[in-house]
């Protein structure tokens, strides 16, 4: 179907945290370049990605699709549905490690996204993740990378938080400002420059747009902040431990800037096969060293984390353990303090944005 529109350009975005919130940047800043369409929300799998192909008729110029993986050769199929132009590979975590086995399996599998782009494709990877860097190898296109290190064509310097946790930085020299929240974003909005510039944009263009571009789809680091001065990060549409670790660094950024008390309320991360128990053990531990004045891990599953706290040893932090959402909502109504920030995280069966939404009707 999309070989009868030889105007389009087609965007997919792979990688294991991150892919929504890229393609939500990528599409806001193509949209001033011509018409655009992404996928609401998480449409990555084979019944969401070629319900947005069908979403494009004559006048799209860009289409932004999300690629998810959970086996092999998924991602190779749904770029047959839709052949990429430019093809983004955010990296390579342990999102699914159980289904993949290991981390060079969950690569070999995402890689298949540059494996499907032509010569006259473009190939838009993270220069700071090794296996994503490695696969430049596996590519006919161009290759963009993009990062913080030395060796990015588009680099990140000089990063900054505010104390919402939005950076302000420069890219190769250019400075910007992003206006969703959390340091992870650099990397995203990196890449959403980059495929700009491939479709036209200047550098200021592309950041002229991405200072613009805002957080729409829901759950992802949504910070907001009640009359009493209480800000709730909900950040709970799902969780995996690199996305916890870099929401957790958020939290404590914002404490950090803003001299407040910062609670984590952190669900089950589900689907780690063997790594479960040390990869909670390694995020409780994370809080401590982080200095998150509060822990609360809900639910008995992720209980390694509630150990992991207390085994790094805590001066004036503290961690509990609580069996579900409601319990997590009785102990912050009744102990949060004018001036506290409370990040709300798990994987989406945890269904943990309930505690977020609570205590914002309060
Ligand atoms: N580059 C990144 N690195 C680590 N964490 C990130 C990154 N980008 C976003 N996140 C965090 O990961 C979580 C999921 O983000 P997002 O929905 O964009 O990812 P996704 O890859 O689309 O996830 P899914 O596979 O569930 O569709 C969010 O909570 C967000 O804060
Ligand atoms: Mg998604």
């Amino acid at each position: 179907m999309v070989d009868r529109l030889p105007n389009l350009k087609i965007v997919g975005v792979t990688g294991s945290s991150g892919k929504t919130s890229t393609k939500d940047l990528i599409a806001q800043v193509l949209a001033p370049m011509g018409p655009t369409v992404a996928p609401p929300g998480s449409f990555n799998n084979e019944l969401g990605h070629p319900w947005t192909v069908l979403r494009a008729d004559e006048n799209t110029r860009h289409l932004v699709l999300e690629l998810s993986a959970r086996g092999p050769g998924h991602i190779a199929h749904l770029c047959q549905v839709a052949p990429p132009h430019i093809g983004v590979v955010l990296n390579v975590g342990s999102a699914h490690l159980g289904e993949f086995g290991s981390r060079e399996g969950i690569a070999q599998a995402k890689g298949e996204l540059v494996e499907a782009l032509s010569e006259d494709g473009v190939a838009v990877l993270n220069a700071d993740d090794p296996l994503v860097a490695g696969m430049a190898g596996r590519t006919k296109a161009r290759v963009v990378l993009v990062g913080e290190d030395s060796t990015a064509e588009l680099r990140a310097t000089d990063i900054e938080l505010d104390e919402q946790a939005r950076a302000s930085f420069k890219v190769n020299g250019v400075p910007v400002t992003l206006g969703v929240h959390g340091e992870h974003q650099v990397g995203n909005a990196l890449s959403a420059v980059a495929v700009a510039m491939e479709l036209g944009a200047t550098l200021e263009q592309a950041l002229e747009a991405l200072s613009q571009a805002r957080s729409v789809s829901a759950r992802r680091m949504d910070v907001t902040t009640r009359a009493d001065g209480v800000t709730v990060v909900n950040d709970a549409y799902n969780a995996n431990p690199e996305s916890v670790r870099a929401a957790l660094k958020s939290l404590a950024s914002m404490a950090r800037a803003g001299g407040r008390r910062s609670w984590a309320v952190l669900g089950t991360m589900a689907e780690l096969g063997d790594t479960h128990v040390s990869a909670h053990d390694e995020i409780g531990r994370l809080a401590v060293r982080l200095d998150i004045s509060r822990l609360v891990v809900v639910g008995d599953a992720a209980r390694p984390m509630h150990q992991g706290a207390h085994l790094e040893g805590s001066w004036g932090q503290e961690s509990v353990l609580v069996p579900d959402a409601d319990a997590a909502v009785a102990l912050l109504r009744d102990e949060l303090q004018p001036g506290d920030v409370v990040l709300v995280k798990a994987s989406n069966s945890e269904a943990l944005w309930r505690v977020a939404e609570e205590l914002l009707n309060t």
